[in-house]
């Protein structure tokens, strides 16, 4: 029989692209998602296994575990734009500690699930300007960050308390298909889809190591299936940095055309961070997991999009 894996936030971003991966390597996929963010069209599964629920709702979400009684969980739900969490502290609090406290505590009571998947994120990570590995203690700097650690620690003390292996992946930044946040990448793409040659972004210099959703996907399976018992925290990121001068070159490669930018003072942010690069030698390690997709290739994707409202 088909594992069975309940992906929670899996109408989002990244969440999607887990479904699409395991749905296509045979597992029995189920999304449970508030829709606050994702939308219903991009989890592809039907809706007998489509929950459409907020993870602060802790007895729904009891019941709904208890009744799926899924065997692995990945818990992707959280509200994770940053500008949104600044704005929405509460918000952001609610459902990124005790929504994440709601699911775990349903994975105990549902009494059958194997592993659990948490989804956390580089923003733990204090500032540093070479590769960061996961022994570098923690440092955020935002509340998102501070909740996303927050999620991380509740996650280990659920291990501890149940002895259901756990593995949190420390998420760098994502590109691919159906972004659901108005991050760079998108940006740059909803521009260049409308039309525009000369475009207008903010900070030009900050280096980020973005990896393409389906390669993060796949790093989350190879982990899952690699059976890892105990309480694991791994980076997934591609372990190259790229900054936002280098994104606007890969869009123009792929356009066949030249790309200006001209700097939008109200763009301009304060940012605290030039560097956020991955040391994923924990994860090739554990997995031999390898990165398939590289820059030039998923913005090439990206140029083929519907262009964005
Ligand atoms: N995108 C990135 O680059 C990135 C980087 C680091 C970490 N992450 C983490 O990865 C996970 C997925 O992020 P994403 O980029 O796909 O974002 P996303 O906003 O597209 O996905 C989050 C999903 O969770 C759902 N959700 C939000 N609040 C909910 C609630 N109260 N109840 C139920 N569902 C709820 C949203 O509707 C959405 O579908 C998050 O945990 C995020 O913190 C993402």
């Amino acid at each position: 029989m088909a594992r069975s894996v309940l992906i929670t936030g899996g109408a989002g971003f990244i969440g999607s692209a887990m479904v699409a991966q395991l749905s296509a390597q045979g597992y029995e996929v189920h999304v449970l998602d508030d829709l606050s963010f994702g939308r219903r069209e991009l989890a592809a599964v039907p809706d007998d296994r489509f929950i459409h629920m907020d993870i602060r709702d802790r007895s729904a979400v009891l019941e709904a575990l208890a009744r799926l009684r899924p065997q692995w969980v990945l818990h992707l739900a959280a509200l994770h734009f940053i500008p949104y969490c600044n704005a929405h502290p509460t918000e952001a609090a609610e459902v990124n500690i005790m929504g994440t406290v709601n699911v775990l505590d349903a994975c105990e009571a549902a009494n059958g699930v194997r592993h659990v998947f948490v989804a956390s994120t580089a923003a733990v990570y204090p500032i540093k300007d070479d590769a960061i590995a996961e022994t570098v203690g923690p440092g955020p700097m935002d509340i998102y960050g501070i909740t996303k650690l927050a999620t991380e620690r509740i996650a280990g003390e659920f291990h501890h308390r149940t002895k259901i292996p756990v593995v949190v992946g420390r998420f760098f930044n994502a590109f691919g298909p159906n972004e659901t946040n108005p991050h760079l990448i998108p940006e740059i793409q909803r521009q260049v889809l409308a039309g525009q040659r000369t475009l207008k972004l903010g900070n030009l210099d900050p280096k980020r190591d973005f990896i393409h959703t389906a390669d993060m996907s796949q790093a989350v399976i190879a982990l899952l299936e690699a059976g890892l018992g105990g309480f694991e925290v791994f980076n997934i990121g591609r372990g190259i940095e790229y900054s936002v001068r280098e994104v606007v070159e890969a869009f123009a490669r792929q356009l066949g055309e030249p790309l200006s930018i001209k700097v939008d003072p109200a763009r301009v942010r304060n940012v605290e961070r030039m560097h956020l690069l991955a040391d994923v030698s924990k994860l090739r390690k554990a997995t031999g997991w390898e990165p398939r997709w590289g820059l030039d290739e998923g913005v090439a994707t990206l140029l083929q999009e519907v262009p964005l409202p």
